[in-house]
């Protein structure tokens, strides 16, 4: 359990290749070269977002983002951002859940690497990819949309979009009434209750390798068990610590 849920944590790949934005000015509707695109300022003109833009800060991907505002080799960025209602309907101690890791990979799951005017969404393929990733891939959202109306399915919850802060190429950033939970983090995983339960011993998994080196070979098959597990473990700890620098 305790792996799969490092396993979802290694979108901080991601957060080195992050966003990039060329110049637009936030408040003006007419894109200009006026100044750097600062999601920051666009969320605080909405006035209702400082939830977000504290997960965002709190995560570093706000200088991510401004730090790499003149990159030119994208298809632009789409913002999801959920309002500070969304964050407070939260089931109490959801944020604090999470590790930094799994922060970055739910900040990156309200972005798409793509600018999506709302009609865009209708030709749209699901699934969508997002940002963020972890083991199992890229983290996708299920869009269906209408002439006027845009649905975001994360296969936790579902949000629609209420408005647009801002839409410009690059950048779109709509506002949403839903934090997007993303499966990975927060989806029920049937594999870690279905196994048999023999040859599952989940908490002693640290322990695995000694223990199996001194068992005799009539119980191969459960040391190999424990040591593909602690080997899985290893990747995952090498994959996190090359992720973060
Ligand atoms: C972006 O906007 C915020 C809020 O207005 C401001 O504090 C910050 O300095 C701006 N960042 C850049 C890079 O302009
Ligand atoms: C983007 O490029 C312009 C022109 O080269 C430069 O003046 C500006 O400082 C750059 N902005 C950022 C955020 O790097
Ligand atoms: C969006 O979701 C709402 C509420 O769940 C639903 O009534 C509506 O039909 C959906 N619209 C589209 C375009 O999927
Ligand atoms: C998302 O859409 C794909 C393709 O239509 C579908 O296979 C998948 O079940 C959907 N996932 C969710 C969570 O709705």
């Amino acid at each position: 359990m305790a792996s799969s849920h490092h396993a979802s944590l290694i979108s901080f790949t991601l957060l080195l290749t992050f966003l990039s934005f060329s110049n637009a000015q936030p408040a003006a509707p007419a894109p200009g070269p006026a100044g750097p695109l600062n999601i920051t300022a666009i969320l605080e003109k909405g006035g209702q977002y400082t939830s977000f833009s504290r997960l965002l800060k709190e995560t570093q991907l706000d200088k991510q983002i401004n730090s790499q505002l003149n990159n030119s080799f994208s298809n632009g960025y789409t913002v999801f951002a959920p309002t500070d209602n969304a964050f407070n309907n939260l089931k109490s101690g959801t944020l604090n859940s999470l590790s930094q890791q799994q922060q970055v990979a739910l900040a990156l799951y309200h972005v798409l690497p793509q600018y999506y005017t709302t009609d865009m969404f209708q030709t749209a393929s699901n699934p969508v990819r997002t940002q963020a990733s972890g083991s199992n891939g890229v983290y996708t959202v299920n869009i269906t949309s209408s002439t006027n109306q845009v649905n975001i399915s994360t296969g936790v919850d579902d949000a629609t979009i209420t408005n647009t802060l801002y839409s410009s190429p690059p950048l779109a950033c709509y506002s949403i009434e839903k934090v997007l939970l993303p499966d990975d983090l927060f989806g029920v995983k049937p594999p870690a209750s279905a196994p048999t339960p023999a040859s599952k011993s989940p908490k002693s998994t640290a322990d695995a390798p000694s223990e199996a080196a001194g068992t005799t070979s009539t119980t191969a098959n459960s040391a190999v068990g424990t040591k593909w597990s602690s080997l899985a473990g290893l990747g995952l700890v090498g994959v996190t610590l090359s992720a973060l620098l």
